[in-house]
């Protein structure tokens, strides 16, 4: 008798998306590794839950089941970090717009991280891994960043609206121009200027206030003696 908290409706799901192709999965290591296996472009994998679910920089992801949204994309491959702003965009669409992005691509509900997103570059196409806290209604207390999800910021959906919405919002933020997609991330995001932030760059430790987005996507940071430096990598946390 299947857990009906962790069913998860993939046949509507598949109605709404034709064309798409969706594997889903009871219980996954971590979609990521499931997608690769197979990179059929335009695939969708996604799991109630994930076991070693992966974030950025080596850290987990916390997959409890049935609770959030879990999943990985094969797209076409693009420059980064415009992909990874295009993502952050994205999924920030898919959960009704109003949430703010931490450079490049944190999803942010008053100052929480409810979503986040990681890219992996396999030749000609990306893995996009997209994990968003749906229904968890506590999170850990010793997190880098504290975690939120959409119930406990008052928003309700279903996670099968919120995966057709996150792939037609994925495709259509991945077919903008560099430069549109720079206007978009600087209108949604309250780090791409003006704001006190610590972030690691070449090995070390900056402090500064964001100063806008290079032309190739990456943040510039005007530290206190002046000089600016160009953040590469994310890691990007306020003061
Ligand atoms: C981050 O650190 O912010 C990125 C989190 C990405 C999590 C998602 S959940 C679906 C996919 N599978 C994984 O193992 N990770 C990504």
């Amino acid at each position: 008798m299947p857990n009906s908290a962790l069913h998860f409706n993939v046949d509507a799901v598949r109605m709404r998306l034709p064309g798409r192709r969706i594997d889903w999965f009871q219980s996954l290591d971590s979609t990521m590794i499931e997608a690769h296996r197979d990179m059929l472009p335009g695939r969708i994998v996604g799991a109630e839950a994930q076991s070693a679910g992966m974030g950025r920089h080596g850290r987990k992801w916390i997959s409890e089941p049935g609770a959030g949204l879990y999943v990985s994309m094969i797209l076409p491959a693009k420059a980064v970090p415009v992909i990874m702003l295009a993502l952050g965009l994205a999924t920030r669409d898919a959960i009704g717009g109003g949430a703010d992005l931490r450079w490049p691509n944190d999803v942010l509900i008053s100052g929480k991280k409810c979503a986040g997103v990681l890219a992996q570059i396999e030749g000609d196409a990306i893995i996009a891994g997209i994990g968003i806290n749906v229904s968890q209604t506590g999170f850990p207390g010793d997190l880098e960043t504290p975690a939120t999800s959409l119930l406990l910021e008052g928003v309700q959906v279903s996670r099968e609206d919120l995966l057709v919405a996150l792939v037609h919002a994925v495709d259509r933020f991945c077919q903008l121009t560099r430069e549109e997609t720079l206007r978009h991330f600087a209108e949604a995001s309250s780090y791409a200027c003006g704001r006190r932030v610590r972030a690691e760059a070449a090995g070390k430790l900056v402090e500064g206030v964001t100063c806008g987005l290079d032309p190739a996507g990456f943040l510039r940071v005007r530290e206190d003696n002046g000089a600016e430096t160009i953040i590469l990598a994310g890691g990007v946390r306020p003061i």
